[in-house]
């Protein structure tokens, strides 16, 4: 149907009949001619109709936008003051002899300009209207090429690809399976896959050595602009490695990345023990593109009267940390109000903080509500501590060290989005060394990364002092997202059934759950170990995105809906009956 596509038309065309096919993105009548503008995945092409080609023009006055059409005309050269540089195929347009509509269409929801204004419900509802502007083709085209090259990079490292099933059983990743009944055996249900983990283990206890696969992974968990409850992995599994060999692949593969697609070198990428970036940035996936770390100041606090501070500053559970912001003074009244709002949604109780208006007139150069509690020697050390500058502002966290890193860790993000503090475009760094396990308000434990992940040291120690065990785990960090996590896996029966002891699952519920790895690790299971990649989560800071959603084709909302096609839905009673599920109906709030 055609001979050319419409954004390659350049100069050397004019002369040549084209025959063009695609979408008419704007229609303009200019005294007595219609332009066109004519688009197709590959750009825009602008297409003249004069009235003495009367049946093209009659079509072409006839047309609207995002009608189909085919056009054959004659390339030729725009006038001198009608030629725009700003287009790729400015310079020409096509002079239409002969108009086909090849499809009609009703006047769409929304404008396709480059930058929609239009909101993201209706976007999202209207996906296959909004994947045609030229941003989101952009997007899905890169994910395409980054795919592609992940394929060609683990093939030549020796990986094979091999798919694990989607029907499965509950793997433990920490969040909510999502489960499909079975018709065949009612009652009975699979559970979508949280990952391929346990299966990508078999692979190697079946002495494949190196597998990888770009697998869809399901998880019913809170949703965020970098979470969707179903997402892609890179998923990387190796036999007899050790943590930095597992490091090395994934480096290289991530670097290949940024550098093939955006021409972006990542640089030094420093290794955090997962201890030092809570202390130093209050998070386990630190955002490095600029400065702002806590110091923490409990020491220096333990015996003022101000028990908001010395309570903290006395118990071991918490901490109580500072924060320089330079030039913070420049922050109003209300915006401080507003950082206060901020922290509470991290638990906060309050954000206290000591304006330093000059350094020479003790107590007299600093303001804040709080220094008639705190005696000037202690106000100085801390100052010296923080090295603080004029024009500072120091705020403080004092509470349950979970909330102060949380709340300070994320007013540090916060600050540096306000206030534009970033130093460097792109910041990475592999946080190392995470503690095996974390206790739940109820005093049982979670495996803080999955439960097949090695600890760190020796078992008795690990069962006497789970809290003190870390594990021998690894997270690769990009601009405060985590983009990959993995560990060293247990591949001895007896080290795993020690984790599933201090899990507090019991021989039979262990059986029950992951009897088949059990097994599995029983007849030779070499050292593993691997990691995994949000595919999402790189395609989203290539294409320099805000949310992962950006980036899938079909994406879900944050509750979890497709807007598109409506599921979930309600299913009809015929089929529940047959699959054997009643259902309870939820009151309504
Ligand atoms: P983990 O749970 O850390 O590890 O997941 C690996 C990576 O997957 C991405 N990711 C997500 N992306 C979008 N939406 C989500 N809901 C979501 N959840 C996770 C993140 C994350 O770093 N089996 C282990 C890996 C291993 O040990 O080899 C695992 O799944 O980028
Ligand atoms: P209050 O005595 O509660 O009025 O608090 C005095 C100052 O300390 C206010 O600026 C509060 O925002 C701040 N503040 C209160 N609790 C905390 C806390 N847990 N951490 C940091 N600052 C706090």
């Amino acid at each position: 149907m055609r001979s050319h596509l419409c954004g390659q038309m350049r100069d050397s065309h004019i002369g040549e009949e084209v025959s063009l096919c695609g979408w008419v993105h704007r229609r303009r009548d200019h005294g007595g001619v219609i332009f066109l503008d004519v688009r197709d995945y590959t750009g825009i092409i602008q297409v003249v109709f004069d009235p003495d080609t009367v049946a093209a023009f009659t079509l072409a006055d006839q047309v609207r936008n995002e009608f189909v059409i085919q056009v054959i005309g004659k390339v030729r050269a725009r006038d001198g003051e009608a030629v725009n540089l700003k287009m790729a195929t400015g310079k020409v347009e096509v002079l239409g002899l002969e108009l086909n509509i090849l499809n009609k269409s009703e006047t769409p929801p929304f404008q396709l300009d480059e930058h929609s204004s239009a909101g993201e419900d209706v976007r999202l509802r209207n996906r296959s209207i909004d994947l045609r502007r030229p941003e989101m083709q952009d997007k899905l085209r890169l994910r395409s090429e980054v795919m592609h090259e992940v394929r060609a990079f683990m093939h030549d490292k020796g990986f094979v690809d091999i798919e694990t099933p989607i029907l499965t059983k509950a793997t433990p990743e920490g969040a909510r399976d999502y489960l499909v009944p079975s018709r065949v055996h009612p009652g009975n249900f699979y559970a979508l896959p949280q990952s391929p983990q346990i299966f990508k283990q078999l692979l190697m206890m079946s002495g494949f050595d190196r597998y990888y696969q770009i697998a869809r992974c399901f998880r019913d968990e809170d949703l965020r602009a970098d979470r969707q409850p179903e997402f892609t992995q890179i998923d990387i599994e190796m036999s007899f490695v050790e943590q930095q060999d597992v490091m090395d692949v994934s480096e290289s593969l991530v670097r290949r990345l940024f550098q093939k697609s955006i021409d972006v070198d990542l640089g030094d990428i420093p290794v955090l023990p997962y201890s030092e970036a809570m202390l130093r940035f209050g998070s386990d996936r630190p955002d490095l593109r600029f400065g702002l770390e806590l110091v923490d100041v409990a020491d220096l606090l333990k015996d003022v009267e101000f028990k908001v501070f010395s309570g903290p500053a006395n118990d071991d559970s918490c901490r109580v940390s500072a924060l320089r912001l330079p030039g913070g003074d420049q922050l109003t009244r209300k915006k401080l109000d507003d950082l206060t709002k901020f922290v509470s949604i991290y638990g906060a109780r309050g954000l206290a903080y000591i304006r330093v208006n000059s350094l020479d007139n003790g107590m007299e150069g600093l303001q804040s509500p709080i220094l008639k509690f705190l005696p000037e020697e202690v106000v100085t050390a801390i100052l010296d501590r923080l090295g603080a500058q004029v024009n500072d502002v120091i705020f403080f966290g004092a509470d349950k060290a979970k909330i102060v890193s949380d709340a300070l860790g994320a007013l540090r993000c916060k600050l540096a989005e306000d206030l534009d503090l970033f130093e460097r475009p792109w910041a990475s760094c592999w946080v190392v060394d995470f503690p095996m396990f974390e206790e739940n308000d109820d005093g049982s434990m979670t495996a803080m990364h999955h439960p097949f992940t090695r600890p760190s040291g020796n078992v008795a120690d690990m069962e006497a002092n789970p809290l003190d065990t870390l594990s021998v785990s690894y997270d690769l960090v990009v601009n405060g997202y985590e983009l990959g996590g993995g560990s060293i896996r247990i591949h001895e029966p007896e080290i795993q059934q020690a984790i599933f002891r201090v899990l507090n699952l019991s021989d039979n519920e262990a059986n029950i759950k992951f009897g088949f790895l059990l097994e599995a690790l029983k007849y030779g299971a070499p050292p593993h170990g691997g990691l995994a990649f949000g595919l999402d989560r790189i395609v989203m800071l290539l294409s320099g995105s805000t949310a992962i959603r950006d980036v899938i084709a079909f994406p879900k909302t944050q509750t979890a809906t497709c807007l598109l096609t409506s599921a979930p839905s309600e299913i009809d009673a015929e089929q529940l009956k047959e699959l054997g599920i009643a259902v309870r109906k939820q009151p309504k709030e």
